[in-house]
Protein backbone atom coordinates (compact mmCIF):
# COMPACT_ATOMS: atom_id res chain seq x y z
CA UNK A 1 0.00 0.00 0.00
CA UNK A 2 0.99 3.43 -0.84
CA UNK A 3 0.06 7.22 -1.01
CA UNK A 4 -0.40 8.18 -4.72
CA UNK A 5 -0.11 11.82 -5.84
CA UNK A 6 -3.50 13.46 -6.53
CA UNK A 7 -3.90 14.72 -9.79
CA UNK A 8 -4.35 18.62 -9.36
CA UNK A 9 -7.20 20.83 -11.44
CA UNK A 10 -5.84 22.01 -14.78
CA UNK A 11 -4.38 18.19 -15.36
CA UNK A 12 -6.59 16.67 -18.55
CA UNK A 13 -6.94 13.79 -17.07
CA UNK A 14 -9.63 15.20 -14.80
CA UNK A 15 -11.60 15.70 -17.79
CA UNK A 16 -11.21 12.49 -19.90
CA UNK A 17 -13.96 9.81 -19.86
CA UNK A 18 -12.98 7.01 -17.95
CA UNK A 19 -13.33 3.43 -19.39
CA UNK A 20 -15.09 0.38 -17.88
CA UNK A 21 -12.89 -1.70 -15.55
CA UNK A 22 -12.98 -5.42 -16.84
CA UNK A 23 -10.62 -7.25 -14.77
CA UNK A 24 -10.89 -7.97 -11.27
CA UNK A 25 -7.75 -9.04 -10.47
CA UNK A 26 -4.62 -8.13 -8.54
CA UNK A 27 -3.47 -4.85 -9.86
CA UNK A 28 -7.34 -3.72 -9.33
CA UNK A 29 -6.78 -4.65 -6.11
CA UNK A 30 -3.21 -2.62 -5.50
CA UNK A 31 -4.71 0.63 -7.00
CA UNK A 32 -7.89 0.25 -4.22
CA UNK A 33 -5.52 -0.01 -1.58
CA UNK A 34 -3.47 2.92 -2.38
CA UNK A 35 -6.74 5.05 -3.29
CA UNK A 36 -8.06 4.04 0.34
CA UNK A 37 -4.42 5.46 1.37
CA UNK A 38 -4.18 8.14 -0.39
CA UNK A 39 -7.68 9.54 0.34
CA UNK A 40 -7.44 9.38 4.32
CA UNK A 41 -3.79 10.65 4.24
CA UNK A 42 -5.51 14.04 2.47
CA UNK A 43 -8.37 13.44 4.80
CA UNK A 44 -11.08 12.94 2.02
CA UNK A 45 -14.16 11.37 1.86
CA UNK A 46 -13.93 10.14 -1.61
CA UNK A 47 -11.56 9.81 -4.20
CA UNK A 48 -12.05 8.65 -8.42
CA UNK A 49 -9.32 6.55 -10.24
CA UNK A 50 -9.03 9.60 -12.53
CA UNK A 51 -7.88 11.44 -9.14
CA UNK A 52 -4.69 9.31 -9.34
CA UNK A 53 -3.96 8.93 -12.95
CA UNK A 54 -6.41 5.84 -13.70
CA UNK A 55 -8.54 6.33 -16.44
CA UNK A 56 -11.12 3.75 -15.20
CA UNK A 57 -14.76 4.17 -14.10
CA UNK A 58 -13.78 2.88 -10.76
CA UNK A 59 -14.01 5.22 -7.06
CA UNK A 60 -14.16 4.82 -3.22
CA UNK A 61 -15.91 6.84 -0.77
CA UNK A 62 -16.01 7.08 3.31
CA UNK A 63 -18.08 9.13 4.73
CA UNK A 64 -17.22 8.08 8.10
CA UNK A 65 -19.05 5.16 8.63
CA UNK A 66 -17.12 2.57 6.19
CA UNK A 67 -14.70 2.50 3.27
CA UNK A 68 -17.19 1.61 0.14
CA UNK A 69 -15.04 0.76 -2.77
CA UNK A 70 -17.28 0.86 -6.05
CA UNK A 71 -16.48 -0.50 -9.83
CA UNK A 72 -18.13 0.60 -12.34
CA UNK A 73 -20.93 2.01 -10.47
CA UNK A 74 -24.04 3.79 -12.07
CA UNK A 75 -26.60 6.16 -10.33
CA UNK A 76 -29.96 4.16 -10.91
CA UNK A 77 -32.45 6.03 -8.74
CA UNK A 78 -32.03 9.90 -6.89
CA UNK A 79 -34.57 11.47 -4.69
CA UNK A 80 -34.71 15.02 -3.82
CA UNK A 81 -32.49 17.68 -3.56
CA UNK A 82 -30.19 19.55 -0.98
CA UNK A 83 -27.23 21.86 -1.66
CA UNK A 84 -24.41 22.16 0.57
CA UNK A 85 -20.80 22.86 0.37
CA UNK A 86 -18.68 20.64 -1.46
CA UNK A 87 -14.33 20.64 -1.77
CA UNK A 88 -12.38 18.28 -3.86
CA UNK A 89 -8.95 16.66 -3.51
CA UNK A 90 -8.05 17.84 -6.66
CA UNK A 91 -8.69 21.68 -6.17
CA UNK A 92 -7.18 22.50 -2.63
CA UNK A 93 -8.54 24.95 0.14
CA UNK A 94 -11.92 25.60 -2.55
CA UNK A 95 -15.65 24.69 -1.44
CA UNK A 96 -18.41 25.72 -2.70
CA UNK A 97 -22.05 25.17 -2.68
CA UNK A 98 -23.51 22.89 -5.10
CA UNK A 99 -27.31 21.42 -5.25
CA UNK A 100 -26.91 17.58 -5.61
CA UNK A 101 -29.79 14.42 -4.75
CA UNK A 102 -30.58 14.28 -0.93
CA UNK A 103 -30.93 10.77 -1.72
CA UNK A 104 -29.19 8.20 -4.22
CA UNK A 105 -29.25 4.46 -5.21
CA UNK A 106 -25.68 3.29 -7.14
CA UNK A 107 -25.36 -0.47 -8.75
CA UNK A 108 -21.96 -1.00 -8.65
CA UNK A 109 -19.36 -4.41 -8.14
CA UNK A 110 -16.72 -4.73 -5.53
CA UNK A 111 -13.03 -5.44 -6.37
CA UNK A 112 -13.97 -8.90 -7.05
CA UNK A 113 -16.95 -8.38 -9.71
CA UNK A 114 -19.73 -8.98 -7.41
CA UNK A 115 -22.79 -6.62 -7.91
CA UNK A 116 -23.91 -4.91 -5.38
CA UNK A 117 -26.31 -1.74 -4.23
CA UNK A 118 -26.24 1.00 -1.95
CA UNK A 119 -28.21 3.53 -0.75
CA UNK A 120 -26.64 6.90 0.45
CA UNK A 121 -29.00 10.01 1.96
CA UNK A 122 -27.07 13.56 2.52
CA UNK A 123 -22.89 13.84 2.75
CA UNK A 124 -22.84 9.66 1.38
CA UNK A 125 -25.75 10.80 -1.20
CA UNK A 126 -23.04 13.66 -2.48
CA UNK A 127 -20.28 11.75 -2.17
CA UNK A 128 -21.38 9.28 -4.44
CA UNK A 129 -22.70 11.60 -7.05
CA UNK A 130 -18.90 13.81 -6.50
CA UNK A 131 -17.18 10.61 -7.53
CA UNK A 132 -19.15 9.06 -9.89
CA UNK A 133 -18.73 12.46 -11.47
CA UNK A 134 -15.38 12.26 -11.75
CA UNK A 135 -15.46 9.26 -13.88
CA UNK A 136 -17.29 11.20 -16.65
CA UNK A 137 -14.43 14.00 -16.37
CA UNK A 138 -17.26 16.18 -14.52
CA UNK A 139 -15.61 18.68 -11.42
CA UNK A 140 -18.16 19.69 -8.67
CA UNK A 141 -16.93 23.17 -9.87
CA UNK A 142 -19.17 22.55 -13.03
CA UNK A 143 -22.73 22.62 -11.09
CA UNK A 144 -21.58 25.04 -8.76
CA UNK A 145 -25.21 27.33 -8.04
CA UNK A 146 -25.05 30.33 -10.84
CA UNK A 147 -26.21 32.96 -7.80
CA UNK A 148 -23.38 32.01 -5.70
CA UNK A 149 -20.58 32.02 -8.74
NI1 LIG B 1 -13.43 15.34 -6.34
Amino acid sequence: MAIRNIVKIGDDILRKKCRTQLDFDERLAMILDDMADTMYAADGVGLAAPQVGVLRRFCIVDVGDGLIELINPVIESKEGTQCGQEGCLSIPDRYEEVERPMKVTVRAQDRHGKVFRITGEELKARALCHEIDHLDGIMYIDKIKKNTK
